[in-house]
């Protein structure tokens, strides 16, 4: 059975103190939701030692936003997945739209950064999405499988246990435009029926995939009573602990 998630990625927000009180404001409400719902806070890797302290003992997961390519060495200015690892997170976003777009981050990249995720035990939330121009030239579905199929070709069934999908529209992350939740079904079926196609039926049904764009208290209630929508990837409205929690409470 999958999980429902709903991750908040704090993006290049807050100050470590900031984040902290954010962290233990998350926290302290994290008994309203229900307990079928996991809760993590993906945050900017300066945060992850002191969060890390914040959420101990707690429901809520911890997760960085990023992770080197690279295993160690002469790599100024990089974090490796086992210095991720070592601060007490448990996952790791790879792949969203704005590394892929100010960062240079290609699927090539996207297979090594997975690996070594995995290699290290993290869970890897992995971002796949269309940009504006490839929904309006209709390329929408074939864009969301390549970036899809040219990462995981390269891992196995037993792998998928541990990787989450989120679908972001890159028309929608940050601009108040979220896709309608018929368009963010129609996505997340064909990924799971890609996940099917490759790994079987088991997994396809096992794997959680969220949704994230604009995603927030008025809408996330539509979005996760669709089937395939298994939650959500928070930008914005996870820079607020009470947003954030409304939005998980939306099950
Ligand atoms: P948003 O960002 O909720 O601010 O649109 C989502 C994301 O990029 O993860």
């Amino acid at each position: 059975m999958r999980k429902n998630i709903v991750a908040g990625n704090w993006k290049m927000n807050t100050t470590v103190p900031e984040g902290v009180e954010l962290a233990k404001a998350v926290v302290a409400k994290a008994g309203e939701v229900p307990a079928s719902v996991k809760l993590i806070v993906a945050t900017p890797a300066t945060h992850l030692v002191p969060v890390a302290e914040v959420v101990k003992g707690t429901p809520v997961g911890l997760s960085a936003e990023n992770c080197a390519d690279k295993e160690k060495g002469a790599y100024t200015g990089e974090i490796s997945a086992a210095m991720v690892a070592s601060t007490g997170a448990q996952y790791t976003i790879l792949g969203h739209s704005e590394r892929r777009q100010y960062y240079g981050e290609t699927d090539a990249k996207l297979v090594d950064k997975t690996r070594l995720a995995l290699d290290n035990g993290l869970g890897v939330i992995l971002c796949v999405g269309e940009s504006l121009e490839e929904r309006e030239a209709g390329k929408h579905f074939e864009v969301v499988e390549a970036q899809t199929v040219n990462v995981l070709a390269h891992f196995t069934a037993e792998d998928m246990k541990n990787i989450i999908i989120a679908y972001e529209p890159v028309w929608a992350i940050g601009t108040g435009k979220t896709a309608t939740a018929e368009q963010a079904e129609e996505i997340h079926a064909f990924i799971r029926k890609t996940l099917a196609g490759k790994f079987g039926a088991q997994v396809a049904d096992d794997t959680t995939i969220l949704y994230g764009g604009s995603c927030k208290p008025s809408n996330a209630k539509e979005l996760f009573a669709k089937p395939d929508i298994d939650g959500g990837l928070i930008g914005g409205a996870a820079l607020k602990a009470d947003d954030f929690i409304a939005i998980a409470m939306s099950f």
